[in-house]
């Protein structure tokens, strides 16, 4: 287990609230792609406008369809790694938000309580006319029937409620609003908080690439983890070049391990 960066550890012990702000990268080490800044992220082998759009969506709602039943069957398949994991421990004892941009569960299923999903979920449907929920069941039990394809077009299911409006995914498309409240929640907790740990984004999408300005500008410890440079490490007070299985597991083993005093030594 790599050693946590002192700085960091003594942050992390002084905070009275401790915000954790994730992207993709939280969840790659559980298997679940990211978007950007290697071969297999997914806007490196698809195209956004095409699947993640208004535009997209009303161009070939089954290719979008088919898509993001592929994406379900990915979250499904996959476990909170031990980052999620040691995250949900420490909220178990110490005030600890998650704010991720993240549609999956992971954080969720690791038993992280508190988390503001700034994108939405991709477990969460509803209709595209009336906004009438969909059970999610209905679209896990399809994914599965879907083997697991990415391209494959897939008719989204008719609204049970207005039966006019076809389902969609419960995620936010590039160019749609957050939902509401969210990011509102975001910075609220931010403002309060006196450590963000910023884990596993590149900080290029907004509004959530502005948390971390909000965080410096409020005097929080600013610190991130992440094995890349992004457009935030030049905002970070520390930057940990780790991944979040291996660092966060690290810091708080490091918080929940007594620090040695420097007792004297005696009788010698
Ligand atoms: N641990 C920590 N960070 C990692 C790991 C890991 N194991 N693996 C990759 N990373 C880092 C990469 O270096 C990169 O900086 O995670 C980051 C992933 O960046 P993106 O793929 O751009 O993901 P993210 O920043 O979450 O994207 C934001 O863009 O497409 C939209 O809505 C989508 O929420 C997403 C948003």
């Amino acid at each position: 287990m790599r050693d946590a960066p002192s700085d960091l550890v003594e942050a992390a012990r002084a905070a009275r609230r401790v915000v954790v702000l994730t992207g993709a990268g939280m969840s790659a080490e559980s298997g679940i792609p990211t978007f950007r800044g290697t071969r297999s992220g997914l806007w490196e082998r698809f195209d956004p406008m095409a699947l993640a759009s208004p535009s997209g969506w009303a161009a070939d709602p089954e290719l979008v369809w088919g898509w993001y039943l592929w994406r379900v069957g990915l979250v499904r398949a996959a476990q909170p790694n031990a980052g999620h994991v040691a995250l949900a421990q420490w909220a178990r004892s110490a005030p600890v938000r998650v704010v991720t941009q993240n549609v999956d569960d992971l954080h969720e299923r690791a038993g992280s309580a508190d988390v503001v999903h700034l994108h939405g979920s991709i477990m969460a449907f509803r209709c595209s006319e009336c906004g009438a929920p969909y059970d999610s069941g209905l679209v896990v039990a399809a994914a599965a029937a879907a083997s697991g394809r990415p391209a494959l077009q897939v008719a989204p299911p008719r609204c049970r409620e207005c039966t006019s409006g076809v389902v969609r995914p419960g995620v936010v498309w590039f160019g749609e609003s957050l939902p509401l409240g969210a990011f509102e929640a975001a910075v609220a907790a931010v403002e309060e908080a006196d450590l963000v740990l910023v884990v596993g984004t590149s900080g290029l999408v907004h509004p959530a690439a502005q948390l971390p300005m909000v965080a410096r500008q409020v005097g929080a410890f600013v610190a991130e983890i992440n094995p890349e440079p992004t457009q935030t490490s030049g905002l970070a007070h520390e930057v940990w070049r780790s991944t979040a299985a291996s660092a966060i597991p690290a810091l708080v083993h490091t918080l929940w391990t007594p620090p040695c005093k420097d007792t004297p030594l005696e009788g010698f």
